[in-house]
């Protein structure tokens, strides 16, 4: 079965609430969570992923009771270990965490020891001394989470690397898409902007095309990394897509608006003309999504620019999924938390 497939014929997401009071993770035929860490998307398989969303489905049942909070993971530490300013990912772990019960510890690299020389890994050795089960992490360098997969003894999720993945923002990005459109098979998804430093586009690139959709990437051809053209081979195992540099064509009855980041912080010199020429070919306003389905679905991972990358009346709009976005993004760390540390042994005390 081809990972699109699977997901199609499985359908939208909804499990049965008591789910996540088990203490096993729920059964979807055919898939046993077997994985130790979430480090990206380009090796889950379509059941794998069903499995993450129907799980979320489950949690966010949880998350609407009075009383938000199940035992699932209590008596577990989950430490959140960023390298890389955060706040919807690391506080949605967290909020995540609190919910299943479980004892959470929150480490930022500025004000640790890292910030007198240890090292990543001596780091992590050091929380996974203390009892962490599982370490959720951000750092500014592609393939740090893979590092400490291997290095030490916890659980790893990645909580986005460099440019290189954020796995679980695609993960609550596919399970909004499917609150909305059910089926993501032909739907036609424009992701514009700085794709050049998104790790946040990388790992969607992976959930939609999986999930069937067509995606076009849009934005200046500086920041448009040119391995994901079609044709142009795959050295970094990217499935094909499109690639659209006029805005004004790729809207054309899109069915998704998928606005990035414009990452000032890590342009080098000569990527771009210019905010004022950013913001006149790719800034998404609500006359260009006029171009779009009529009820096209705007996205945004945050944190926006308003004014750049977004206008604000397209920001806060009546298509905007963000804050949709960032509230689901809660049950779906739950579901993740879950499936990593209920699947594995305690860290020895
Ligand atoms: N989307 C996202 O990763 O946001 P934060 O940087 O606030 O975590």
């Amino acid at each position: 079965m081809t990972a699109s497939r699977g997901l199609q014929q499985r359908g939208a997401a909804g499990t049965s609430a008591s789910v996540a009071e088990a203490k096993r993770p729920p059964e979807t035929p055919g898939v046993t969570w077997r994985r130790k860490h979430i480090l990206d998307l380009d090796d889950f398989t379509a059941e794998e992923v069903e499995l993450v969303l129907q799980t979320a489905a489950a949690m966010a049942q949880v998350l609407r009771r009075g009383i938000p909070r199940v035992p699932t993971l209590r008596g577990r530490t989950i430490v959140t270990l960023f390298y890389e300013a955060s706040t919807r990912t690391r506080v949605a772990f967290e909020l995540a965490a609190k919910a299943l019960s479980a004892d959470v510890v929150s480490v930022a690299a500025q004000t640790s020891s890292a910030s007198k020389g240890e090292s990543l890994v001596d780091t992590a050795r050091t929380l996974r001394a203390m009892g962490a089960d599982v370490i959720v992490m951000r750092h500014p360098s592609a393939g740090a989470p893979y590092l400490l997969a291997e290095q030490q003894e916890a659980s790893v999720i990645n909580a986005g690397d460099g440019w290189h993945a954020h796995p679980s923002q695609a993960l609550l990005d596919l399970y909004t898409l499917r609150q909305h459109l059910a089926d993501l098979q032909g739907r036609k998804v424009v992701i514009v902007g700085d794709i050049l430093h998104s790790r946040v586009a990388r790992s969607n690139v992976w959930g939609l095309t999986h999930a069937g959709a067509h995606v076009v990437l849009c934005g200046p051809p500086t920041l448009v990394p040119s391995d994901l053209g079609p044709g142009a081979g795959d050295p970094l195992g990217l499935p094909p897509v499109e690639v659209e540099p006029v805005l004004d064509r790729a809207l054309e009855a899109a069915d998704v608006v998928m606005a990035l980041r414009l990452q000032r912080e890590r342009q080098q010199a000569g990527l771009l003309t210019g905010i004022a020429d950013y913001i006149k070919h790719y800034q998404v306003t609500a006359s260009r999504l006029a171009r779009a389905k009529p009820g096209v679905l705007f996205m945004h991972p945050g944190p926006m620019n308003e004014g750049i990358e977004v206008a604000p009346e397209v920001a806060r709009g009546p298509h905007s999924m963000v804050e949709e976005q960032v509230s689901n993004g809660v049950a779906v760390r739950m579901a993740l938390l879950y499936l990593i540390a209920g699947t594995q042994p305690r860290a020895p005390s």
